[in-house]
């Protein structure tokens, strides 16, 4: 069993070069499928997610290779419509496929994604858009079966809230249909322009992507192209909170900093000193964080949930009492049990937490239960005084592109065995 060792208390210098995003790398790899020739994806991040969807498109008969941070997908032999029930289950967020298997297929096979660490995570949204749109789906003992007798249609959608995932699938599925489709209440994070600007670049005609109307004209078919990931804004997120509760300072390089405006907003509460260039962010502090007296988590561009967890590390250690409220999922909070073993005051009720700022943390030997939970104990781990192991690493590979080695080049003690 891996874990991660920490030898916490030290000061955080030096600089960082920023990651490609998950959350983007993920629908680009989908839209893959469509485009029927050759795709060069730069800054694409070492991440177990994207070993599993390089297997998915493997699967589906696409080749695909990487090296380094560049992946190369050729979609021109797919001859398969389906994703086996090991990958779905390895990753939710698989259900991304579905659009675009479907569009260049006319059918997808794939089993329900049910719940996952965060709660339950319907689906409803991404499959009332698509039946809209002309597919028909089965839903028989666990597997979604689903098939399109001609094209897509284009359609008008309104999404009764604006899922990242849902505007992603019918992005995907509109891009080439036929006709007009128009998403109204889409999500706007900018992984969305992301994956608009991917498939763009691949030919399609997408307007609006990035404001709550999305206009999709349908195209007959997509080509082969070039494209680099946007930088991830969590893990930014994640590295200038390591080198605030430090009292260090440290230089993301490689960010969107135009992408981070309520993480920014939270940072400068906190009473962090932020340098903001083009492309990248200085932050230092001298440790002592000041609360804010309540952070809501909201879609885009409101306060992301994905940094709830990495929030309310920080605010552990902050002078006062803050309030946290997760609007996006019901069970987010599974990791508090977790920080609460390095001595962090945390009450949760429903979609609320409560922190009470305490001066130390002290080192413990705790579990990773999902992605951005594990990070927040990576980050309360770098503070606390002695030795801290985390176990069940594998959340944090899923997001994490070397999270190990990034922090020792600026001076964590900090390994894995
Ligand atoms: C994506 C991100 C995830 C982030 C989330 C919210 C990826 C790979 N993952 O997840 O990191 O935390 O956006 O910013 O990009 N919902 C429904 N029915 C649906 C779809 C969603 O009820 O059909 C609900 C979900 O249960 C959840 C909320 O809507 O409560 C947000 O979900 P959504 O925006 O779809 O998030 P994901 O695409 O799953």
């Amino acid at each position: 069993m891996k874990e991660i060792r920490i030898q916490g208390g030290k000061g955080l210098f030096g600089e960082i070069d920023i990651q490609g995003a998950k959350n983007s790398i993920l629908p680009v790899l989908a839209a893959t499928i469509l485009c029927g020739g050759e795709c060069v994806i730069h800054n694409c991040p070492n991440l177990s997610d994207v070993d599993t969807s390089v297997r998915i498109l493997r699967n589906l008969g696409c080749s695909c290779s990487v090296e380094g941070n560049t992946v190369t997908v050729n979609s021109r032999d797919i001859n398969c419509c389906e994703i086996p029930d090991d990958l779905m289950r390895e990753m939710r967020s698989s259900i991304v496929f579905l659009g675009a298997i479907l569009a260049r297929c006319g059918k997808a096979v794939l089993s329900s994604p049910g719940g996952c660490e965060l709660g339950p995570r319907p689906i409803d949204l991404h499959l009332s858009s698509l039946k809209r749109m002309g597919v028909s789906i089965k839903e028989e003992h666990g597997m979604l079966s689903c098939t399109c007798e001609s094209r897509i249609k284009g359609e008008t959608i309104n999404l009764c809230f604006p899922s990242v995932g849902a505007t992603e699938n019918i992005i995907l599925a509109a891009a080439t249909a036929d006709g007009i489709t128009t998403i109204n209440n889409a999500a706007k994070e900018p992984e969305i322009s992301d994956l608009a600007d991917f498939l763009n670049s691949a030919g399609a005609r997408i307007y609006g992507a990035g404001s709550d109307t999305i206009v999709i004209h349908g195209v007959e078919k997509l080509h082969g192209t070039n494209h680099s990931i946007i930088p991830d804004r969590i893990v930014a997120a994640t590295y200038m909170a390591a080198a605030v509760m430090n009292g260090g300072e440290i230089k993301l390089k490689n960010v969107m900093p135009s992408n981070m405006v309520s993480l920014l907003w939270a940072f400068n509460e906190c009473g962090c000193k932020t340098e903001v260039n083009c492309r990248s962010i200085t932050v230092k502090s001298n440790g002592e964080l000041k609360r804010i007296p309540t952070v809501r988590s909201l879609v885009y561009p409101g306060f992301p949930t994905d940094a709830g967890p990495i929030l309310i590390s920080m605010l552990s250690i902050s002078k006062g009492t803050s309030v946290f409220v997760e609007n996006i999922f019901e069970s987010r909070y599974k990791y508090i049990d977790e920080l609460k073993r390095f001595g962090a005051k945390i009450k949760t009720e429903g979609k609320v937490a409560v922190i009470e700022g305490v001066r130390k943390l002290s080192a413990a030997n705790v579990r990773c239960t999902d992605l951005r939970g594990g990070a927040a104990l990576v980050l309360a781990g770098l503070v606390a005084e002695g030795e801290t192991k985390i176990s069940e690493i594998h959340h944090i590979e899923r997001g994490y592109d070397d999270i190990v080695g990034t922090l020792s080049s600026v001076g964590a003690i900090i390994s894995q065995e």
